[in-house]
């Protein structure tokens, strides 16, 4: 397999394709040996890792930045020591400590992997990529880190930091998402039969402190000299991205009930399709000829309607969505319609509502967080 495949190009500092040197894993584990981030999980080169700990905070980064979700994996570690400790656990009080890292289904899924492995697995964690892969919220990306950080196996994880990384690399001029495999066949070339779950966690640290999305410290990357991008001098366009597809825009209304004790009238999505499984409060269908005027006649229940000023604007993948809120309050008996359900006040935070309904909500109560 060719597995570089570039356009000739003018290179900079004297490299071209053919002297330029190959990326060696020996020169990015020597510079991790000496930058390394120090993270609660991570163990020094003599320790072993514990695999329980290495699947709590692979779990928890799973979109959570590093920072958000060091205390909390601090705490569940005080709280449930193994796995047979978390496994154990009521489910309840699980969510609640997980409360704030957002994404409940993360959680469950949490609980539910202590579950399978002390059941099926005798408490021990599987120790390949397939058999990882079995188990409750561990995607592909899960599955290779765990597998090459708890175990080292020869696994590529790769993140959206790795893909920029190997982009950059090889020059790799297909864009996203489509060059997806393309550049997880480049990642695996690179990773060494040993050491793997370092080289993993280096390509990590590459990504996130040096190979940055805008303005790289190539100056300082152990990578410099391999680098096709660097070495044509344009690696701030890499990775290539499609250009959006923004679909038509579609419009509708959202209805913000609150009662008098601050409680929400919430609903929980489909369980397939756009945004699924996740909470939002009642709308009407979202499409390309709502009319405004029409919008109370969709409203949850009667009440004391108040339009609210201006407009929630959301950008999906496939389209642009305008949602007109209205708000009312109701008493605090009233019964929540069919299929909906009340969120007690000191649980909105928490919720797991997607972006588009914290800024519904934010726009009646500027006190909720809009992302
Ligand atoms: N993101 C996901 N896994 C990580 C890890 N082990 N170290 C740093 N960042 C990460």
């Amino acid at each position: 397999m060719t597995l570089a495949k570039r356009k000739p190009q003018k290179q900079a500092a004297g490299q071209t394709d053919e002297t330029r040197p190959a990326a060696s894993a020996a020169a990015l584990l020597a510079w991790y040996d000496r930058h390394r981030r120090r993270f609660p999980w991570r163990t020094s080169a003599d320790e072993r890792a514990d695999p329980y700990r290495v699947w709590l905070s692979e779990i928890m980064l799973q979109q959570t930045t590093v920072r958000a979700a060091a205390p909390y994996y601090e705490r569940f570690l005080q709280r449930w020591p193994k796995v047979t400790d978390l496994a154990a656990a009521d489910l309840d009080e699980v969510l609640k400590v997980w409360a704030g890292l957002g994404y409940y289904a993360r959680a469950r899924n949490l609980h539910a992997c202590a579950r399978a492995v002390v059941q099926d697995h005798g408490g021990v964690f599987p120790d390949t990529e397939v058999a990882l892969l079995g188990l409750p919220g561990i995607g592909a990306y899960t599955a290779a880190a765990i597998a090459a950080i708890a175990f080292n196996r020869k696994a590529t994880p790769v993140d959206g930091n790795i893909e920029r990384v190997v982009a950059r690399l090889f020059a790799v001029e297909d864009s996203l998402p489509a060059a997806k495999p393309r550049i997880r066949a480049l990642a695996a070339t690179l990773t060494p039969p040993e050491r793997s779950g370092d080289f993993a966690q280096a390509m990590m640290d590459l990504g996130a402190t040096i190979c940055t999305p805008k303005k790289p410290a190539c100056s300082l990357c152990p990578w410099q000299m391999p680098c096709a991008a660097r070495s044509r001098g344009d690696q701030e366009i890499f990775p290539r991205k499609a250009p959006k597809r923004s679909g038509r825009l579609r419009r509708g209304a959202a209805f913000v009930v609150t009662r008098g004790d601050g409680a929400l009238l919430v609903r929980t999505r489909p369980d397939k399709g756009l945004l699924a499984k996740m909470t939002e409060v009642p709308t009407t269908a979202w499409s390309h000829d709502f009319d405004d005027a029409r919008a109370l006649a969709e409203a949850p229940l009667k009440a004391d309607w108040r339009r609210m000023p201006g407009l929630v604007t959301h950008v999906f993948t496939h389209f642009p969505l305008e949602l007109t809120v209205y708000s009312a309050k109701v008493r605090d008996g009233a019964r929540a319609p069919n299929g909906m359900r009340w969120l007690a006040a000191d649980q909105i935070e928490g919720e797991a509502f997607p972006s588009v309904m914290r800024k519904v909500i934010a726009q009646v109560n500027p006190l909720v967080r809009k992302t």
